[in-house]
């Protein structure tokens, strides 16, 4: 089929005005958030609905044209911007949101819609949404699902997997899968929220997912707290695990990047005296918690013989100025320039090991590097941001992915794969591993349509 004839037919199934082939209107969906990533797109086609979608799928296989599938464009290793000449599916016109009969627990959200409209929807019924995120104006559910999005919130209520109680999804070659609403028990065979889950965008298109809500925690606690190292602040946060039950989150910054936060937002220094680490804790709890949360996350903070400094708050303009100086860091950083961002994990008992190393290591090799480490405590998970190597030079990135997995960590704890980490993919998976996924790759679509290039190195 000729690119005419596939225009003709994407413009047949979805109308005229959402099949962008204009440089201009198609730009913001060549480009990732970082800036990092980008690609040229033969048009950028927006679906209002699953047969819609099955429409485009259909119509680029027989063309045998590749389709990028994009939500929010909020990935951070080029996962959903094109590489070259690809169709980009974005669904952000998939933006229902509908409430399941008999219970107001529950969501069926499209793949378009973005985690604010969940959390605001969620909250209007009295519940909320597991997963947070920075990102949550533009990062979009069906995008959430098929990177099983991350968030301060793992800690209590695991990643967006967990919130998934079914999929609708569409293959490549423009068949419906999945069932949305989706039974709570439904033990027939492969599971499509699981297989879908992490997938990238490369076995599916996600068009509906029926979510699963938490129960509302209206009052809120938040801590910051300065120590002297991670090895300490990690101490602190096992104390804090055990003796509050009330943790939502528990992220951790340093002194380097707090300083930038604080530029870029014009923050107050938080204590009279600086600290070289601090937790950014999270409580939250039923009306009428308040003063328990601040009294259970007093005690441990008092009685750790870490913590050189701490503010409480309990308002939520002051939860959300403490909250600030761990959530503006990646906004921060990005005001500097294009950074190299690797999201790891680490075993516990070699995070503050791995901080250490991995400073010296890329000091070593690029003085004029600057380094930002920031994360998630409670989960293992260290983002280290890197400002200074060029975009293209990927030499940083292999230190940083390659200690983590010498050191028996992932090179990807909540990011995924996208472009960015696909030649490091053999640090954290075996070639059974590798092979077993490409065959489930070949096996939902064989032509390779959807997502080339992303989660596996090209074939040579
Ligand atoms: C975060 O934890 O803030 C996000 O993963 C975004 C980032 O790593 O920059
Ligand atoms: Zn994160």
């Amino acid at each position: 089929m000729s690119v005419d004839r596939l225009l003709d037919a994407l413009r047949a199934g979805v109308g005229h005005a959402n099949v962008l082939v204009d440089p201009d209107t198609r730009a913001p969906y060549e480009v990732d958030w970082t800036g990092r990533y980008r690609g040229t797109a033969l048009a950028v086609v927006r679906p209002a609905s699953t047969a819609e979608a099955a429409t485009v799928l259909r119509a680029c296989a027989a063309a045998g044209v590749a389709v990028v599938p994009q939500g929010g464009n909020t990935s951070l290793v080029g996962g959903s911007v094109p590489r070259g000449g690809e169709i980009v599916l974005s669904t952000r016109r998939l933006a229902t949101i509908a409430p399941v009969e008999h219970t107001d627990a529950e969501l069926i959200a499209g793949a378009g819609v973005t985690l604010e409209q969940v959390h605001d929807r969620a909250r209007s019924l009295g519940w909320d949404m597991g997963v947070d995120l920075a990102s949550r104006q533009s990062a979009t559910i069906g995008g959430m699902v098929a990177t099983n999005a991350g968030g301060q919130h793992v800690l209590r209520y695991g990643p967006m997997q967990h919130q998934v109680i079914g999929v609708e999804a569409v293959l490549a070659d423009g068949a419906v899968v999945g069932r949305v609403p989706a039974l709570h028990k439904d033990n027939t065979g492969y599971h499509w929220d699981a297989i879908l889950s992490g997938s990238e965008g490369t076995l599916a298109v996600v068009t509906r997912v029926h979510l699963a809500l938490v129960p509302a925690l209206p009052e809120r606690v938040v801590a910051l707290c300065g120590v002297d190292d991670l090895d300490a602040a990690l101490r602190v946060a096992g104390a804090l695990r055990r003796d509050v039950d009330t943790l939502l989150a528990l992220e951790v910054v340093f002194v380097d990047g707090l300083e930038l936060v604080r530029a870029y937002a014009e923050l107050p220094e938080p204590f009279p005296t600086p600290c070289t680490a601090y937790l950014v804790v999270e409580c939250g709890g039923r009306i009428g918690s308040t003063e328990r949360m601040v009294d259970a996350l007093a005690a441990v903070l008092g009685a750790r013989p870490e913590v050189r400094a701490s503010a409480v708050a309990s308002d939520a303009a002051g939860c959300a100025r403490l909250r600030a100086y761990r959530e503006l860091h990646t906004e921060a950083i990005a005001a500097e320039g294009i950074p190299h961002k690797l999201d790891v994990t680490l075993p516990f008992d070699r995070l503050a090991e791995f901080d250490r190393e991995v400073r010296a290591r890329i000091a070593a090799v690029s003085p004029t590097a600057r380094t930002f480490v920031f994360g998630h405590a409670g989960d293992g998970n260290l983002h280290v941001n890197v400002l200074g190597p060029a975009a293209d030079d990927s030499s940083i990135d292999d230190l940083v992915l390659g200690l983590a997995a010498s050191m028996g960590g992932s090179i990807s704890a909540e990011h995924g794969i996208g472009v960015a980490k696909r030649d490091a993919l053999t640090l954290s998976r075996t070639a059974t591993d590798i092979e077993a996924m490409r065959a489930v790759k070949r096996a939902l679509d064989p032509r390779g349509i959807l997502n080339p290039g992303v989660i596996f190195p090209p074939a040579p």
